[in-house]
């Protein structure tokens, strides 16, 4: 199929969207990870739980390292510093037990869930199905990726809630705090 030339202001706010996304998924990737090694020993059942969700980010982590390649998008200036802090997230909320990991996960994936959703209705509304343009093979791709991983992130948000996110304490302080600090990186890794 032909390729449909993107006006500055579309293929800008691709380049942030892949960019923003990919310091995303490294950062989710990193969050399960140190997760991972601190409650497959201190809580071996929820071990597999927590490796499902995990392969699911590192899936994602791939998939935006590739669209990076493919569109010549440069990392965001801050990848060391998102990989500290999403390391520290992941082994901090998960030394605080199952609920405290769970807590996190509720509060990432909230904001990435609602952060993929704007990305979409934004690929909706300017790559609008019936026109011609829009069946462009590589838009068409990107609105199936952005659409999957937000249902995946959907499903952790549910996993993390039917495993006693909701018992971390202190629960609203834990939540907002990432929350907002989410937010805060997104904002930053769109422009930096
Ligand atoms: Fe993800
Ligand atoms: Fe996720």
């Amino acid at each position: 199929m032909a390729r449909h030339a993107l006006s500055k202001a579309e293929a800008s706010f691709i380049t942030k969207l892949i960019r923003v996304d990919q310091a995303g998924e490294l950062g989710a990737d990193l969050i399960y990870r140190g997760q991972y090694m601190v409650l497959s020993r201190t809580k071996p059942e929820i071990e597999p739980l927590i490796k499902h969700m995990w392969e699911q980010e590192q899936h994602h982590r791939r998939t935006f390292n590739e669209l990076q390649q493919k569109y010549r998008v440069r990392p965001s200036l801050l990848t060391p510093i998102w990989k500290v802090a999403a390391t520290g997230l992941g082994c901090a909320t998960a030394l605080l037990g199952q609920e405290g990991a769970m807590a996190c996960t509720e509060a990432v994936e909230t904001v990435i869930g609602g952060h993929y959703n704007t990305q979409l209705r934004w690929l909706h509304e300017n790559f609008p199905p019936k026109e011609e343009r829009s069946k462009d093979e590589e838009i068409t791709s990107l609105k199936s990726i952005v659409k999957q991983f937000r249902d995946e992130e959907l499903e952790h948000l549910e996993i993390a809630v039917e495993n006693d996110s909701h018992e971390a304490r202190p629960y609203w302080l834990l939540t907002e705090t990432i929350k907002a600090g989410c937010r805060g990186a997104i904002w930053v890794a769109e422009r930096v």
